[in-house]
């Protein structure tokens, strides 16, 4: 069997299921993890042969695949922001959509003198990281698409923030400090287990969160539910309950004049603002949009209790 033989099979198999919206892609991600090759590789040795055991260890695989466990739990690996993260099924695979919560959280650190960031559940670590990696590794600063951060992220005023990232799971952590490590970052991120806000050690000048939100009767109708960590996706039955807990937790355990910055779920802004605004009266909520026109991020730039 050569390569394109096993790539076009192992295509053909993945499309019989629904959710699979790319199945040569993932028979191409899935068959250079086994192989070990890089994307040019495998396109310069699409016609040399296979060996039984690499057959064998990719068809293996393939079937992982077809009983719904999501391909970068197979290959353990998930880029986001531009950085290679180590995932399994202690932690949620990180979406595409929280790029956004990133990069306005670098935004606002940019602009403001801040001193101490957290990230609220953590998970596989990735907004703290990304964070971190480009605030403090000078020279990995990414350049994001259609804009550039401003410099000021490279100056002194970034060299004394420090990072709490907070996890309600010590598993979940446990792939966090892994991250850390594996992108130098470690000694600028202080990773502590509890309840939201809190696991903090000290009031702190933003808070950023991906929190679960997905609504109960939702979740049953996803896919990736079944080997995705529950508590990282369940959100109780409207998807609010951690998110609205978070809030109610805010005073006294972020700074005045702090930023708050929330990713969130299609549909659920109108209530999420008012409930903030409700508890707070002084702050203004606005909300950001994604590329697909969805609102995302709930962010209160100053925050007034
Ligand atoms: C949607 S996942 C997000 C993970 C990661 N931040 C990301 O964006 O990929 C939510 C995370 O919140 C954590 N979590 C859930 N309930 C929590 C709580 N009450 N306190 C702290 N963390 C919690 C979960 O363990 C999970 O890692």
């Amino acid at each position: 069997v050569t390569l394109k033989q096993a790539l076009e099979l192992a295509a053909e198999k993945l499309s019989v299921l629904p959710d699979i919206e790319a199945p040569a892609f993932e028979a191409e991600v899935l068959l250079r993890y086994c192989l070990a090759l890089d994307r040019a590789e495998l396109h310069l040795n699409k016609l040399k042969e296979l060996t039984p055991e690499q057959v064998a260890r990719f068809f293996v695989m393939i079937s992982r695949r077809l009983q719904g466990e999501p391909t970068n739990y197979i290959t353990g690996h998930r880029e986001f922001f531009g950085l290679d993260f180590k995932v399994d099924s202690r932690v949620l695979i990180p979406r595409p959509e929280t790029e956004l919560l990133v990069e306005q959280t670098l935004r606002i650190i940019g602009d403001r003198h801040f001193q101490t960031v957290s990230d609220i559940g953590t998970g596989s670590g990735i907004i703290a990281i990304s964070l971190a990696v480009n605030l403090f590794r000078t020279g990995s600063f990414l350049n994001l698409p259609g804009s550039s951060l401003p410099n000021v992220l490279h100056n002194n005023s970034t060299m004394g923030v420090k990072i709490f990232a907070t996890d309600i799971s010590d598993p979940a952590l446990a792939v966090a400090r892994l991250n850390a490590q594996k992108h130098a970052v470690d000694q600028y991120i202080t990773f502590c287990r509890g309840d939201l806000l809190l696991a903090l050690p000290e009031p702190v000048d933003l808070v950023v969160a991906n929190l679960p939100y997905v609504s109960t009767s939702a979740m049953a109708a996803m896919p990736s539910a079944l080997f995705e960590p529950h508590w990282a996706l369940d959100g109780g039955t409207t998807g609010l309950d951690q998110i609205l807990r978070l809030i109610s937790q805010l005073r006294g355990r972020i700074k005045e004049g702090g930023a708050v910055l929330l990713e969130i779920g299609m549909g659920q802004s109108v209530a999420i603002m008012d409930f903030f605004r409700r508890l707070y009266p002084l702050c203004c909520p606005q909300v950001l949009r994604d590329l697909a026109g969805i609102d995302r991020v709930i962010a209160v730039v100053s925050f007034h209790a």
